[in-house]
């Protein structure tokens, strides 16, 4: 065997620079590169799982293409990491393979005092007031859904889910109504289709190859979303400050020295907020069904809760709901479809008593940090009572993340869950159609597979 061209050769010769190039680092397995990232890929909480209980924390793996990775869990630790001074811990560079879908003003990808601005520009449309608009919404769109579920037959609520939460998005963000409502439907399906198929982050297969190659097809259909943007910035600057859509807001909100945004910043960030709050959102639901549907008493409970908010008969959409939302919180606790978040070094750093260089990526993988037995007695168990017996610090529960990067849809996420799930359970009870769930990946997030079947009858 040619020693120096071997793949295991190469992988010890990556192994050697990489430890003379950052140093002594928290241990970690001595797996290749590529062997830890299909572990990291196909059995994510499993892999970090093993390599806490096997390394303690932090513990450190080593993916092909990426930087060391040093993975934390403890609260403390997690403190340092969201807190630190944003221009040594970069979660835009951090972000960067997402470029080619977001686009380069996107607040995911940017750092420092340019992601400050465009952060304070994007902040308002999801705070507050802002938000009740959208509740009318969300509750139309839902009731209208749920009289469309199959009745006494399986399906899949994670497509339901999907479906509900991106004409949320079509409707609240992009403001679209009408034909132009069903065009952005189609072309934004298509691209999201597209852009969720295996390999599309990895840079030399992003080659135009024609009309069946996923990569061309994810092109096309953007070029379409791009162009039904275009008329809608062009629609909202023409009809002034009235409507409540986020897109609206943004075309008519300014820059500290004054400056409106572009309409390419407009477009990165509308984009940016499709990628980032259509599948998440989608995946918490899922996630929550799948443990209301393991316990008919949880549903009950929850459903009283519900009846009992109705006035005159019909439910608010801004009824206050507590155990409605202690269960979605519960699901984003034993579930978080975001599984960690990271931070890429720009300068040597402590975190959690560990010295780190420059260069690393320090991640808090929210999965372990969830599953943390001294905060959640019986951490496998699904309990939304925690949420209503105490409050977590944020470095204890952080499902949406944290600092100045935290999600900037938390609220709206919340929001958008509790009324999904206090309409659905208003009208059906659901039962499960499959007893095998298991976590797979989708790109960046953690969901149940098989698409989450469940069977669904009208509530007695
Ligand atoms: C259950 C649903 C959601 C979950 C679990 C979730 C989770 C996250 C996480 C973990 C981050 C990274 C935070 C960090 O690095 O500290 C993030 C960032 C972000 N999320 Fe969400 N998200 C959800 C829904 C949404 C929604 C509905 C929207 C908007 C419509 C949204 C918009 C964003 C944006 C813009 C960022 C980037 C913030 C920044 O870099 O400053 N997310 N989200």
């Amino acid at each position: 065997m040619d020693l120096g061209t071997s793949p295991l050769a190469r992988e010890l010769m990556e192994q050697l620079v990489d430890r003379n190039r950052y140093g002594r680092l928290p241990p970690g397995p001595l797996l290749p590169p590529a062997v830890q990232l299909a572990r990291f890929v196909v059995t994510p909480r499993q892999f970090f799982s093993a390599c806490q209980a096997r390394y303690g924390s932090p513990f450190t793996v080593r993916l092909t293409g990426t930087p060391p990775l040093v993975v934390y869990s403890e609260p403390d630790a997690i403190r340092d990491l969201v807190t630190g001074d944003p221009d040594v811990f970069r979660a835009g560079e951090a972000n960067a393979v997402l470029e080619p879908f977001l686009g380069k003003y996107s607040v995911i990808l940017l750092d420092g005092e340019r992601h400050r601005s465009q952060r304070r520009l994007l902040t308002p449309p999801f705070r507050g007031d802002a938000l009740l608009h959208y509740g009318e919404t969300m509750q139309a769109i839902t009731q209208k859904a749920v009289a469309e579920v199959p009745r006494d037959r399986p399906f899949a609520f994670h497509e339901l889910s999907q479906r509900i939460a991106l004409e949320v998005i079509l409707r609240t963000v992009f403001g679209a109504e009408g034909a132009q409502l069903d065009r952005l439907r189609d072309s934004l399906t298509r691209t999201l289709d597209a852009a969720t198929k295996p390999g599309m982050v990895i840079g030399f297969l992003q080659r135009d190859l024609g009309p069946w190659y996923p990569w061309s097809q994810y092109v096309r259909a953007r070029a379409e979303v791009d162009a039904e943007l275009r008329l809608l910035i062009d629609r909202a600057r023409r009809e002034g400050d009235r409507r409540h859509d986020v897109l609206s807001k943004l075309a008519h909100a300014k820059h500290e020295d004054g400056t409106p945004m572009s309409d390419e910043e407009i477009r990165d960030e509308i984009i940016t907020l499709v990628v980032a709050g259509h599948e998440t959102t989608a995946t918490a639901l899922a996630w929550a069904i799948h443990e209301l549907t393991a316990d008919p008493a949880l549903q009950e409970r929850a459903y009283r809760e519900i009846r009992d908010a109705r006035s005159g008969g019909v439910l608010p959409a801004n009824a206050e709901l507590p155990f409605v939302d202690a269960i979605g919180r519960e699901a984003l606790r034993l579930h978080p479809v975001v599984p960690g978040i990271g931070r890429a070094l720009a300068a040597p750093a402590r975190i959690g008593g560990v010295d780190l260089p420059a260069g690393v990526l320090a991640i808090a993988s929210i999965v372990l940090a969830h599953m943390n037995p001294r905060l959640y007695p019986e951490p496998e168990r699904f309990a939304p009572e925690r949420f209503l017996e105490r409050r977590y610090s944020p470095y204890e529960y952080l499902p949406f993340g944290g600092g100045g990067r935290r999600c900037l849809g938390m609220y709206f996420a919340l929001y958008e869950m509790r009324i999904i799930l206090a309409n659905l359970l208003d009208a059906l009870e659901l039962r499960a159609a499959s007893r095998r769930i298991r976590t797979v990946r989708r790109n960046i997030t953690l969901a149940p597979s098989g698409g989450m079947p469940v069977v669904a009858s009208p509530r007695r």
